[in-house]
């Protein structure tokens, strides 16, 4: 079965051809980066507008190599695209475009949760065995989750106010490090040392946290309070900042991770979204024993619609179509404690 994916729920505008959930034959993402950079962070506005121009292109560009891979749209068996959780107008974009083509061409659509997408993508790349625990820390979501199969999960915790990418992107911000911020911490947390400042982990264990995490603190120490928590001896220089809040920013999701590895017996760890690009937190993860780590390569870690596709295939073979009806939801009930 060949499954067209439609992803455009934040600041990407991606397609891809995928064959059986597995065998990914075209894939384009096209970036706004640019766009967003002048202001330090994704402004939803301009991602809808750009969403708007840039659809045509990148779908055309996605059926040019899956033509040149001899598939033509006449060949696509049904669509995939994320309904949510995202930025309403821009998903409004991506599941407009999507419906249309459903229409015209008379093709199955199922909409998905591009959550459900991110723990999938792992499964593009290697054949894993459920159950796994999945990491997903991206500029939106920091969550610890249990995957059963493909479409059920439990979270089981999650950040209780900032994500995780926020966290970085907020402090770059304030530093003047430019955005996206995770990147540019990460490269001078390498050049730093991570025991310059002592900042607080967030410590949430009672009332149902216990596997929760909390930035707000950090960020404001990492921000606000450098005299607090420096050791009285490194220099305060941006590079001995950056891997101090790295190191916390990191450890503090880790053992989290390790307590639900422990309490569910559950070893297969996938990471995904945009954190799980760092550095730090894969050398840390891939030096635990015990554990069967599992990281997508980048360009699958971040919001990419090879990974609607691949899900999309297991919906629609079950039979799982979504009527034309369908509209999105910019957020998802239990993914986000407040
Ligand atoms: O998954 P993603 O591309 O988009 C969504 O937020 O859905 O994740 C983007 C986030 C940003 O906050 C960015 O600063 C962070 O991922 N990021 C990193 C690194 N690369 C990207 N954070 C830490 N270290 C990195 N190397
Ligand atoms: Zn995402």
């Amino acid at each position: 079965m060949l499954v067209l994916g439609v992803e455009s729920s934040c600041d990407e505008c991606s397609f891809a051809v995928v064959q059986d959930g597995r065998r990914i034959i075209s894939h384009v993402i096209g970036t706004q980066i640019e766009a967003h950079k002048p202001y330090d962070g994704v402004v939803p506005e301009i991602a809808s507008r750009k969403h708007v121009e840039m659809i045509v292109p990148v779908y055309r560009q996605c059926m040019d190599i899956a033509k040149s891979e001899g598939i033509e749209i006449e060949d696509i068996d049904g669509i995939g695209v994320t309904t949510h959780p995202g930025l309403s107008g821009s998903l409004v974009v991506g599941l407009t475009f999507a419906k249309s083509l459903a229409a015209t061409l008379e093709l199955p659509l199922v909409g998905v949760n591009h959550i459900l997408a991110h723990l999938y993508a792992p499964q593009l790349v290697d054949e894993i065995e459920y159950p796994y625990l999945g990491l997903l820390v991206s500029g939106g979501h920091s969550m610890i989750v249990r995957a059963e199969s493909y479409d059920e999960i439990s979270v089981m915790g999650a950040s209780i106010d900032d994500a995780c990418g926020e966290a970085f992107d907020k402090v770059a911000k304030h530093y003047g490090l430019g955005y996206p911020g995770g990147k540019v911490i990460d490269d001078l947390a390498r050049k730093g040392n991570p025991s310059a400042f002592d900042f607080p982990f967030s410590n949430l264990y009672k009332g149902g946290h216990e596997y929760d995490v909390s930035y707000s603190g950090l960020k404001n120490a990492a921000i606000n309070q450098l005299d607090i928590f420096w050791d009285g001896k490194s220099e305060k220089s941006i590079e001995n900042i950056c891997a101090s809040f790295e190191r916390v920013a990191i450890d503090s999701l880790l053992k989290k991770l390790d307590k639900a590895v422990h309490d569910s017996g559950v070893t297969r760890v996938v990471a995904g979204g945009g954190v799980a690009a760092n550095s730090y937190l894969r050398q840390s993860l891939m030096a635990r024993s015990g554990l069967q780590v599992s990281f997508p390569p980048l360009e699958l870690c971040t919001d990419n619609a090879a990974m609607i596709a691949g899900i999309a295939y297991h919906y629609l073979s079950d039979g799982k179509e979504s009527p034309l009806s369908i509209g999105v939801m910019p957020r998802v009930a239990g993914f986000r404690r407040i």
